[in-house]
């Protein structure tokens, strides 16, 4: 399907039933798809490797070294290095932790420790971006629980991906599957589109009404990426770094990402 055709056909449909649209630009075409499922591959191996790798004892620096070199073996950039005064090429964020946890040479993993490692690659151009939960050694049961049910919460997610589902679908089946294991959704950080730059339109809120918000057209690449929590929904920003955010109570926060762009049919994952 050639997606630009089909918006050009269907927006005006969706426009005059009263419904939010998103704008052309947030339609890619299939060379850019193409483009951005070159870099997902190549981000999905080096978040492998970072699998294959972790241990109790490593430092959080030694995943961004990992990531670091990965990434110029494969031709490509790591997107965070740089990135508005970001010093290091991956975010490592540890319990409570909420994202955005700068890697350094004395955080040491531990056992019992949760961590994200979110990891985007530029490849000739285009971004990929998703990040992934490692649990060191034996995990409390409620580190546990959370880990499950956050990934449980992105996979009921994808299952709403379809040709003009709407953004508040999304939103709705995280919040919902996650206050019903007790936890909270993170409110201040949220989704984003990708692919020919790091954070596009539109925001994808991790909470929502089901049947609100943007209607989703073939061809729109985003990331979903629900960071959850063990106690209260609120964070703070830590104001040492003004990048590590946490969870205010000090309770755990874990997050899982994937790139993903709608089809025709339904969805494809392009990082994961
Ligand atoms: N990868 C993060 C995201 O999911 C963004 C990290 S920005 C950085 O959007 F500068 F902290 F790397
Ligand atoms: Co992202
Ligand atoms: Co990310």
């Amino acid at each position: 399907m050639d997606y630009l055709a089909n918006y050009d056909e269907m927006a005006p449909r969706y426009k005059k039933l009263g419904m939010p649209v998103p704008r052309r630009d947030m339609i890619k075409t299939a060379e850019q798809i193409e483009g951005i499922r070159q870099a997902g591959i190549i981000n999905n191996k080096i978040l492998d490797l970072v699998a294959d790798n972790i241990k109790i004892g490593m430092s959080t620096l030694d995943i961004d070294n990992l990531v670091y070199n990965a990434t110029i073996e494969n031709d490509a950039i790591p997107a965070c290095l740089g990135f508005e005064g970001f010093p290091k090429s991956c975010c490592t964020s540890i319990n409570d932790q909420v994202c955005h946890g700068i890697p350094d040479a004395k955080t040491i993993l531990k056992q019992g420790d949760i961590i994200n490692v979110d990891c985007t690659t530029i490849y000739k151009g285009f971004y990929a971006d998703a990040s992934r939960m490692f649990q060191l050694g034996l995990i409390s049961d409620e580190a546990a629980k959370l880990i499950r049910v956050t990934k449980e919460s992105l996979e009921l997610a994808l299952k709403t991906l379809k040709p003009y589902c709407r953004l508040g679908d999304i939103g709705y089946a995280i919040e919902h599957h996650c206050k019903q294991n007790g936890f909270s959704v993170v409110h201040e950080i949220g989704g984003h589109g990708v692919g020919i730059d790091f954070h596009e339109d539109p925001y994808v809120a991790h909470y929502g009404k089901r049947d609100t918000g943007l209607v989703l057209f073939p061809g729109m690449v985003f990331t979903i990426e629900p960071m959850i929590n063990t106690g209260t929904r609120k964070v703070f920003l830590d104001a040492s770094n003004n990048w590590t955010i946490y969870t205010m109570d000090g309770g755990l926060s874990a997050q899982v990402e994937h790139t993903v762009v709608i089809t025709d049919t339904g969805f494809e994952i392009l990082a994961y």
